[in-house]
């Protein structure tokens, strides 16, 4: 059976209440009108002050609403934090972990990454958990031992159960935001390393389940080819998820 596309858009800190309900609304209604986006899993990550608003403007419909980060800790004394809790409280049960944006200006390490991790699955939690190389990583053609020691210090922590709650993202850092998006040569390459040590790590049933995506200055003109490409599931999508015009065309290939 043919696994459904995911498709995330990444808001990052871009919109405010009025930008963010106005998207959401002519989005949903675009989507009823064309009968479109039922093959799709659509998801749409908005900042913290607007994700219960937006929960309660897609109650009903197929869009799911994600966080963009969580803490570590279940409550306490962590001054302008977010908990898992507090998340699940406003009926929200995605987040998005590791983004490189959180591991360079954040300096979220490993280490972090994984109490995270950890601690949004305790919570039932999905993880959209991004990985990356840099530029300089893959001119040196280090990419593949990168994404590996990424995934062996934070993911393959997880036992085959806790994996079920996981997306990987595969973004390459040198392609986020930069309009330079990895050749699907590139990026199907590197789905299937990954893949293939899911396989070598949990078995065929896991690593043929994992859903992996790609990110990185996906737009409405490209996205088709790389959404649809050997072993991708999806796309992780910041600049383009921001203009309802040109999200629209992507989530309806
Ligand atoms: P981009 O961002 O589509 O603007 O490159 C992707 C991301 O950061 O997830």
């Amino acid at each position: 059976m043919m696994k459904k596309k995911i498709i995330v858009a990444n808001w990052k800190m871009n919109y405010d209440l009025h930008e963010t309900t106005f998207f959401l609304r002519n989005f949903l209604k675009y989507i009823k009108e064309k009968k479109i986006c039922h093959n799709k899993e659509i998801i749409i990550a908005p900042s913290f002050p607007f994700l219960h608003i937006s929960n309660q403007i897609s109650q009903g419909t197929l869009l799911k609403i994600a966080a963009q980060n969580i803490f570590f800790k279940d409550k306490g004394s962590f001054t302008g934090e977010i908990s898992a809790s507090m998340l699940k409280s406003i009926g929200i049960d995605i987040v998005i972990i590791g983004h490189s944006e959180r591991r360079k200006f954040f300096l979220e390490d490993e280490n972090s990454l994984l109490k995270k991790l950890k601690i949004a699955i305790k919570h039932k939690i999905k993880v959209i958990f991004c990985i990356g190389e840099t530029y300089e990583d893959r001119n040196k053609n280090n990419q593949y031992s990168i994404i590996e020691k990424q995934l062996n210090n934070t993911i393959f922590h997880c036992s085959p159960n806790e994996i079920k709650l996981i997306y990987i993202a595969y973004e390459p850092i040198w392609a986020i935001g930069t309009g330079v998006t990895a050749t699907i040569d590139q990026i199907t390459k590197m789905h299937y390393f990954i893949r293939n040590i899911f396989y070598e790590k949990y078995g065929n049933t896991i690593s043929s389940k994992i859903s992996i995506l790609y990110g990185g200055s996906i737009n409405h003109l490209n996205a088709k080819n790389i959404i649809y490409s050997n072993n991708v599931d999806g796309g992780l999508i910041g600049n383009s998820s921001l203009n309802l015009e040109q999200f629209v065309k992507i989530v309806q290939y």
